[in-house]
């Protein structure tokens, strides 16, 4: 396994800088999880004596159980916040909440907020406050859901390479991230992790959920993030050239919970337009897989029968791979031995 001494990041909260070196070393961690999770005792000792605080501040089903599955199978000791049963009812603040968890001993804080920029600064706080304490960003907003896209990456590499997952394998393939993009952290993120693989990655979905402006966001990517990665971005407001000979088709959640006005005519014409189905699926090359980070509106984002046709999704493999990605990323930040 590799030292998590040469890793040398003390939080995870965006992908935009991370290098294909990088990415190589969680993939290859995630492989050494993956087969230590298919022994019969599927815990080591990892993390003894650290504690892992998951401060979900939005709801969260695969995200939180699999962080948490993730750090016992490292035998640390975890806190789960409830925010509908905590103080902050009462008014304690975001930052004296974190405050609170670190005076009882956390190693690592787990965050989700629905406000992009809240694990930043509640990592920033503790940096402050001259704390070893490492920060997890486990989706903020409509800005990153960096294990999300690592665990897609993973999903994607293994099935190319099952003993020898690694980002070269993507190269060259092209991967069509479809619907929802405006409001998707997801995709934010995995525009970053794809692209520094060397994918050719294409965006589709309605005017609304894609505006010309996020343009801006993906047209000069190579300048501002200074990291040399050639970064290959193309957007349509069609679904077919995007699906034309890809090999994977990542299909996105509409996330009405943060539409603020009517952006569809209505979910029948979305799937009509945008859903993804078998019929659909001809147009890419013979062995494409889909993937759905999950939760999927069954028959509006993918038709229902193709979610559950282990031909052609992932989506199961994706729930599996995020409990030994997430043990990759606890172990890297935690130092583990
Ligand atoms: N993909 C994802 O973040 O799912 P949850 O909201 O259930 O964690």
């Amino acid at each position: 396994m590799t030292p998590a001494s040469s890793w040398t990041r003390r939080h995870v909260i965006s992908l935009w800088d991370v290098t294909p070196a990088e990415y190589d070393t969680i993939l290859t961690t995630a492989a050494s999880f993956t087969e230590v999770l298919s022994r019969r005792n599927k815990k080591v000792p990892t993390l003894q004596g650290q504690v892992v605080t998951n401060l979900f501040f939005e709801p969260s089903t695969r995200t939180r159980s699999s962080f948490e599955l993730a750090a016992k199978r490292l035998s640390a000791d975890t806190l789960n916040f409830a925010p509908g049963s905590s103080s902050l009812s009462k008014g304690e603040t975001i930052l004296d909440t974190a405050k609170t968890y670190l005076a009882m001993g956390t190693d690592i804080m787990v965050i989700r907020h629905k406000q992009s920029g809240v694990p930043q600064a509640i990592a920033n706080e503790m940096e402050r406050l001259g704390t070893n304490v490492r920060v997890l960003n486990a989706g903020d907003g409509q800005h990153a859901h960096p294990s999300q896209a690592l665990l897609d990456l993973y999903t994607m590499c293994c099935l190319l390479d099952e003993k020898n997952p690694r980002v070269e394998l993507l190269k060259g393939k092209k991967i069509a991230i479809v619907g929802d993009i405006l409001h998707s952290r997801v995709a934010r993120s995995n525009i970053w992790s794809l692209t520094a693989a060397g994918a050719e990655v294409h965006l589709a979905g309605p005017p609304t959920l894609l505006p010309k402006g996020f343009a801006n966001f993906t047209q000069p990517l190579n300048d501002q993030t200074n990291t040399d990665i050639p970064r290959d971005l193309q957007m349509h407001w069609q679904l077919e050239p995007a699906l034309e000979n890809a090999d994977f088709v990542m299909t996105l959640r509409l996330q009405h919970e943060r539409m603020t006005d009517h952006m569809l005519p209505s979910l029948r014409e979305y799937h009509q337009q945008f859903g993804i189905t078998r019929e659909r699926l001809k147009l890419c090359n013979p062995g494409v897989k889909v993937l759905h980070p999950g939760p999927v509106n069954r028959g509006v984002e993918l038709s229902s029968d193709l979610m559950d046709d282990p031909e052609l999704s992932l989506i199961p493999q994706q729930v599996t791979n995020g409990v030994a990605v997430r043990m990759a990323l606890l172990y890297l930040i935690g130092g583990g031995r």
